[in-house]
């Protein structure tokens, strides 16, 4: 039976080169696309991949969602079940990191379907491999523009990373491009708040940092506008964790 790795490559609509235990279409170059702030750039030291999943996340993720918002295990449990994935499902985790939520994915879809984890930092993905059973697969690419082809995936998370792309709006467009019809998405960004002090500190803190404030209601809205229904928002904090079906 194929490996993981040689049933993503057969998914990519160009040829990538084999990294260290992942493929990677970024070559020599240190990003994928444009630099977009300060935690993009920490996302590829090789320090913080060490302490990501343990330390960085989780606490972060606590200041952001606040005390009501769900935990580390909260949310992976509610990517899986807001994803609705089956065993024999192929399933792509845009921004993954260190695969926390790509090994998950794995579980769920089992040995006959596929999760695969992208990231842009290299740092990221040797972590990720490393934690990773062989039945997931890893790929270095830029998540804005997918070099899936198209109608591949049954379902695409991407979660607190959308904020901090270049181009939002481009990346949207291309988690509807690689699903197949009927496929689900589900995203954790951010959310500013309606209450206008509040609005003008989250907005100078997404500034500082490179990272971007959407609007509550706003990724839904762009998720309907390109085709999805059963659209779904829960709010915690300063992020919001949406899903949607693509009809
Ligand atoms: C905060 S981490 C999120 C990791 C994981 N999804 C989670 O929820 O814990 C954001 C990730 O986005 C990646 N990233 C940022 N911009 C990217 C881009 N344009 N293409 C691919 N990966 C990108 C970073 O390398 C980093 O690993």
């Amino acid at each position: 039976m194929a490996t993981a790795l040689e049933r993503l490559e057969k998914l990519l609509a160009e040829p990538a080169e084999t990294g260290d235990g992942f493929l990677d279409l970024l070559g020599a170059a240190s990003q994928a696309g444009p630099p977009t702030g300060l935690t993009q750039r920490l996302m590829r030291t090789t320090l913080l991949p060490q302490v990501y999943e343990r330390y960085w996340r989780p606490a972060l993720g606590r200041a952001l969602k606040g005390p009501f918002g769900p935990s580390m295990a909260g949310e992976v449990r509610l990517a899986t079940d807001l994803l609705h994935l089956e065993p024999g499902d192929t399933v792509l985790d845009v921004a993954c990191g260190t695969g926390r939520f790509t090994r998950a994915f794995g579980a769920a879809v089992g040995p006959d379907g596929l999760a695969i984890g992208l990231d842009g930092a290299r740092s990221m993905l040797t972590k990720a491999v490393a934690e990773s059973s062989s039945d997931v697969a890893y790929l270095r690419a830029d998540a804005v523009h997918l070099p899936l082809e198209e109608s591949t995936v049954d379902g695409v998370c991407c979660f607190a990373a959308l904020h901090m792309f270049a181009e939002p709006e481009t990346a949207l467009d291309s988690f509807a491009r690689v699903l197949k019809p009927g496929g689900r998405v589900v995203l954790l960004t951010s959310a500013r708040r309606g209450w206008q002090p509040a609005r003008v500190a989250e907005s100078v803190g997404g500034i500082l940092s490179g990272q971007r404030m959407f609007d509550r209601g706003e990724v839904a809205a762009s998720l309907r506008a390109r085709g999805f229904s059963d659209i779904t928002e829960r709010y915690a904090g300063v992020t919001q964790i949406v899903a949607g079906r693509l009809t």
